[in-house]
């Protein structure tokens, strides 16, 4: 049985407040860029119906509400061309409990490996370490050992925006079924993608017919409105997919009371319902982004030659850069920068304990991986 005591390292937002502190002594102040935090309000359409749904006397459902579901299932479709059924959608309180949790609510443990990108949000390296399996960091399906039972994609990726296409898609999901692993799919950014290539095409979903087949097998889907409708402090998320799957994790999260407060299931269905304020908001971050980064403009044709891993702390040479959009981090930014040059020359970085050093547990061939924010990749280069 693993214990948590001593297996995980110091969350990296607290590892890096002296570096934070730091910055706020330079003149004119520091640019945030660690936490996804949204700083532009939420949407009043979504605040009333929190609002009128505040008598909530009953516990809710785990499920989410028949209405939630519905919403969930109508927004698959119209916005990401998947049809889902709705009992095959499930809410979760924010994305990151189900991010971390997962491996814990599928049954993984030791002898088995959970697969995440190398350039990674550090909740799928923890949801990993929490029941003792395996950290896998590779983005090369091939590369994906036989003993893997949960593989996560993030596309668009935090933090350097990669937008995994469809054939890259069905690449990693074919390999996941070779491997009878569940894969997932983290596409809490898939509305904000402005880059020329996804202008016109919306950014492709893993549960994506020409993906899995129209067959969700294995597969699952999950999205937050966090980024999308600035709902960062209702959590509020929700995972769709292989019914096979949802209903045992259904069952779970029903024991373990991880149900969304009905009030934010009240708010979900208005935000699920309203695309117009989506549509605000991507312009307001793509405007701050052409504001404090016009080069990311010109390179919006540039090459999408995948661009070298930084190293901690330093800059790696300046190939143009992989994908399409960038993080919400952005939104705090335009105010602030006064110099883009300047900007470009901060990066921050943290590496996982792990990663420091090569893991016993780490089958051979998978490099290490560095988790870091480089202002210059989120900002210059993506195209
Ligand atoms: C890639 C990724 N996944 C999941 C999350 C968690 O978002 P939330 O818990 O607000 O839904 C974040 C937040 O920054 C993220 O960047």
């Amino acid at each position: 049985m693993p214990t948590l005591r001593g297996a995980l390292p110091d969350y990296p937002w607290d590892a890096m407040a002296p570096y934070v502190a730091r910055a706020a002594e330079h003149p004119g102040g520091k640019l945030d860029l660690s936490v996804g935090s949204p700083v532009d309000p939420a949407p009043a359409s979504v605040r009333e119906a929190l609002a009128a749904a505040t008598d909530a006397h009953a516990y809710p459902t785990t499920a989410g509400t028949p209405r939630l579901r519905e919403a969930i299932a109508e927004w698959y479709l119209r916005r990401r061309g998947v049809t889902v059924s709705p009992d095959a959608v499930l809410p979760t309180i924010g994305s990151k409990e189900l991010v971390a949790l997962l491996p814990f609510l599928l049954g993984i443990g030791a002898g088995e490996a959970v697969v995440f990108p190398r350039i990674a949000y550090p909740s799928y390296e923890m949801g990993a370490a929490m029941v003792g399996a395996d950290p896998v960091a590779s983005d090369d399906p091939a590369e994906w050992p036989e003993h893997t039972a949960l593989v996560w994609l993030n596309s668009p990726a935090n933090p350097d925006g990669r937008v995994l296409d469809v054939p890259e898609l069905r690449a990693a999901v074919d390999r996941a079924r070779e491997l009878d692993a569940v894969i997932v799919g983290d596409e809490c950014y898939a509305e904000l993608g402005w880059s020329e290539r996804w202008r016109d095409k919306r950014i492709p979903s893993i549960l994506d017919p020409r993906v899995t087949g129209a067959d969700h097998r294995g597969v699952l889907g999950i999205y937050s409105l966090s980024k999308q409708s600035n709902l960062a402090g209702y959590r509020a998320a929700f995972l769709a997919g292989d019914p096979e799957i949802v209903k045992p994790l259904l069952n779970v999260r029903k024991h373990a009371g991880l149900m969304v407060p009905a009030p934010v299931q009240a708010a979900m269905v208005a935000a699920l319902a309203d695309e117009s304020h989506v549509d605000a908001q991507r312009e307001r971050y793509r405007a701050r982004r052409e504001t404090s980064c016009p080069r990311s403009r010109q390179r919006a044709t540039a090459s999408t030659t995948a661009r070298p891993a930084c190293t901690c702390g330093s800059r790696a040479a300046s190939t143009p850069g992989r994908a399409s959009p960038i993080s919400p981090i952005s939104a705090s930014w335009s105010d602030r920068v006064t110099s883009t040059a300047s900007t470009r020359r901060i990066t921050c970085a943290w590496r996982s304990p792990r990663a420091t050093r090569p893991s016993r547990r780490r089958p051979g061939g998978c490099a290490p991986r560095e988790n870091f924010l480089d202002i210059e990749r989120l900002f210059g280069i993506h195209g």
